[in-house]
């Protein structure tokens, strides 16, 4: 038995857990997790916050405030929704602490002793207004390869190109918006063109086993050529490169971040961490597609270049991206389900989520997360087939036995649940068609199948229930009817442990109303099954007293579903309002160094691709007056508004109840998108919805005319 390392990418300190990180690294590396425990094996499952590089000196500027108060309040956000979703890490670090800051040196300073790096000289940009180098994301500017305005100094967002902010075409400075100038500077660059050939290459070329996006997008680096790629930015925030001489400068956060995988080991176990990065341990890094490049290439080649027995990762499960009701999911658009607001307003939905998002992993492509959907897998996957089937079981194991597994007569060949010939000479089908095959998926990091084929046992209950109906036998034949719910049972428990890496809280639910609880020697042989051991399943024994049973999953209404679509929808309305308003202002300003123009850079970045005028003739924009408004019962968020609309009065119920109270809106003149489909909410029609800015504290204002209009005016 070995030890296995699971990393899960430390997430950015600037927002919240999304769905996005939560299907393409999260859930998966937690699923992993789960089950290599059950297995036995010796597991650390790290994570924590990545609290350095720009986009967070960004989002301080913009809100006002110092980075470290951002990261202090996402790293609180992020771990308390990671604790709060079932995600098992060993620990929860972050990069700011002071074990991660010495450790971080120590390893820059160990490649520096040992003349691995290539101090290289080079004109950077600088911009003179702020007095400071611009990396990164501190420059924007046009692609070169697709010419998107938005471009950032390290990547074009829209085309996925790598850029240096040298190759840039119009460098504007994120900072201020003046055009940089250039400034000599040092950096130690780590030369990829030399570890290429003398290690990665031949590394990667062993590495048959890993995904074959994750082959495709290394392989595509090495056939390019790898250049040497600085490890130290001229910064302020960040970890400082530990060298005379070297004020100002911190260590590239590309360089630190995944060390900060080793210092949470550290932090952790401080006298054995070594152990769990060195000798025959496993090490699996789990990952989105952005950060390939970085842990099969950047990471491994300082590993392999820090040496002292430093383990290469095994695997890099990286998956593709989730995309939300159609668009890409974005943190500064606020196109987002974001985890700390669903665990708020769904804290009894927390399995659901977990399924919903294995079920439609973007492990080979990238897929999408719609509300209908979700709504649609939880009540006829969750409710209808697993939960129903439980229920079903569970209530007539109690109607007609009181709850006590019954002693099955003469057992009649046409009511087995699998045929007779599978069973013997050591096989048995519910070993062999479904718990190995869930653990060979499993091992091949395969969860979306795994979960479908865990599913397929439900299913197979339901089948079995439906085809001899024991609640009609039961009128002829007392013992089929035995036979045919005991053996319901063992499909339930079986299913039950299956359940348990997926959906931690509904397999311990369900196992809770089986009274059933296999300790940790049987939990191991049924997850080694075809590996360990022969494979075992479990059984319930005549006489044993089963639990009360109860629902399994709650039925989600279509007002939830569609408050939540309502909530989206009001994101995606402020968000074209504040591009527009950020946008005039940022020309007004002439590049004045202020918060909008860093606002206007950030959001401008992501324009919504282009619509044709008819597209946009399609919308009837129309100005109306607030004649009263009211809160929505049981609902925080929303308030009800009644609108004069030239003629026409109109209900539209809005999301802004958190920002604005019923006074403040009366007599208010608002913009109203017309002609939207109505739609329900709370039970209340919604006719249009009202546009918002959202400025740059996250505020709301109404889009209101600067001169008043007749209600009623069109808006075009
Ligand atoms: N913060 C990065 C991201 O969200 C991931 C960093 S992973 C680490 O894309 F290895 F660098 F820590
Ligand atoms: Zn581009």
């Amino acid at each position: 038995m070995s030890k296995i390392t699971i990393t899960a990418a430390l997430p950015y300190a600037n927002g919240p857990v999304h769905i996005g990180h939560l299907a393409g690294v999260y859930i998966p590396a937690d699923i992993h997790a789960r089950v290599q425990r059950l297995r036995g094996e010796e597991v650390l499952f790290i994570c924590g916050s990545d609290e350095h590089g720009v986009p967070i000196t960004l989002r301080a500027r913009k809100e006002g405030v110092t980075s470290q108060d951002v990261v202090d309040r996402y790293h609180k956000i992020i771990g308390d929704s990671f604790k709060d979703l079932g995600i098992s890490f060993d620990i929860y670090s972050r990069t700011s602490n002071a074990t991660h800051k010495e450790l971080s040196q120590a390893f820059f300073k160990n490649l520096y002793d040992k003349g691995a790096f290539r101090e290289i000289r080079s004109e950077q940009y600088f911009d003179e207004q702020a007095g400071q180098f611009l990396a990164d994301r501190y420059i924007v500017g046009t692609c070169p390869s697709c010419k998107n305005e938005g471009a950032y100094g390290d990547q074009c967002e829209k085309c996925g190109s790598t850029l240096s902010p040298t190759e840039l075409l119009n460098p504007k400075s994120a900072l201020s918006g003046t055009v940089p100038v250039m400034k000599e500077t040092i950096n130690w660059y780590l030369p990829l063109d030399e570890i290429q050939e003398s290690f990665l290459n031949d590394w990667i070329g062993g590495k048959g086993d890993w995904k074959s996006n994750v082959l495709g997008q290394c392989k595509s680096w090495l056939n390019e050529g790898l250049r040497p790629r600085a490890m130290t930015r001229d910064l302020e925030w960040g970890v400082p490169v530990p060298l005379e001489g070297a004020d100002g400068k911190v260590l590239y956060v590309w360089f630190e971040a995944p060390i900060g995988y080793i210092s949470a080991t550290k932090e952790l176990r401080p006298d054995d961490w070594e152990q769990w990065w060195t000798g025959d341990t496993r090490l699996v890094h789990f990952i989105g597609k952005d950060n390939i490049v970085f842990h099969c290439i950047i990471f491994p080649a300082m590993l392999h270049l820090r040496g002292d027995g430093y383990v290469l990762p095994e695997q890099v499960p990286a998956n593709e991206f989730l995309n939300l009701e159609g668009q890409k999911i974005s943190t500064s658009r606020n196109w987002a389900v974001w985890l700390n607001e669903y665990l708020e307003e769904m804290p009894n939905r927390k399995d659901e989520l977990r399924y919903v998002l294995t079920s439609i992993a973007p492990e080979t492509k990238d897929s999408e997360f719609t509300w209908k959907d979700y709504q649609t897998r939880v009540n006829s996957e969750l409710v209808g087939i697993m939960g129903n089937f439980a229920n079903r079981v569970l209530v007539l194991m109690h109607k007609y036995y009181g709850g006590v597994m019954p002693s099955v007569g003469v057992v009649q060949e046409k009511y087995r649940l699998f045929d007779r010939g599978d069973v013997v000479g050591g096989k048995h089908p519910m070993v062999d068609d479904y718990i190995k095959p869930v653990v060979n998926l499993l091992g091949n990091y395969q969860f979306r199948d795994a979960q479908f084929k865990m599913m397929e046992l439900a299913r197979l209950g339901n089948k079995y229930l439906a085809e001899h109906e024991p609640w009609k036998l039961v009128k002829t034949d007392a013992d089929a009817t035995a036979q045919v719910l005991s053996e319901a049972v063992q499909v339930l428990f079986n299913m039950a442990m299956l359940m348990e890496p997926f959906m931690p809280e509904a397999s311990g639910r369900l196992l809770g109303q089986l009274k059933a609880n296999p300790d940790a020697h049987a939990r191991k042989d049924f997850w080694m099954a075809g590996e360990g051991s022969e494979g075992v399943w479990f059984e319930l024994a005549v006489g044993h007293e089963l639990g009360e049973g109860g629902l399994l999953f709650q039925k989600i209404e279509d007002d939830v579903i569609d408050a939540q679509i309502a909530k989206l929808q009001a994101a995606g309305a402020a968000n074209a309002a504040v591009l527009a308003e950020a946008a005039s202002k940022s020309n007004q300003s002439g590049g004045e160094n202020d918060k909008n123009t860093v606002a206007a850079m950030e959001v401008a970045a992501e324009i919504k691709p282009e619509v044709t005028y008819d597209d946009f003739a399609k919308l009837d924009l129309r100005v109306a007056n607030v004649v009263a408004c009211e809160k929505v019962e049981k609902a925080d968020k929303l308030l009800k508004l009644t609108l004069e609309v030239g003629e026409e009065t109109r209900t539209v119920v809005s999301g802004i109840a958190l920002h604005f109270s019923p006074e403040e809106v009366v007599g208010k003149q608002v913009l109203l998108l017309a002609n939207l489909a109505p739609r329900k909410m709370r039970g209340i029609e919604s006719q249009g919805m009202i546009l918002m800015a959202e400025d740059a504290d996250g505020k709301l204002v109404f889009m209101s005319p600067s001169n008043a209009v007749a209600s009623g005016s069109g808006v075009s």
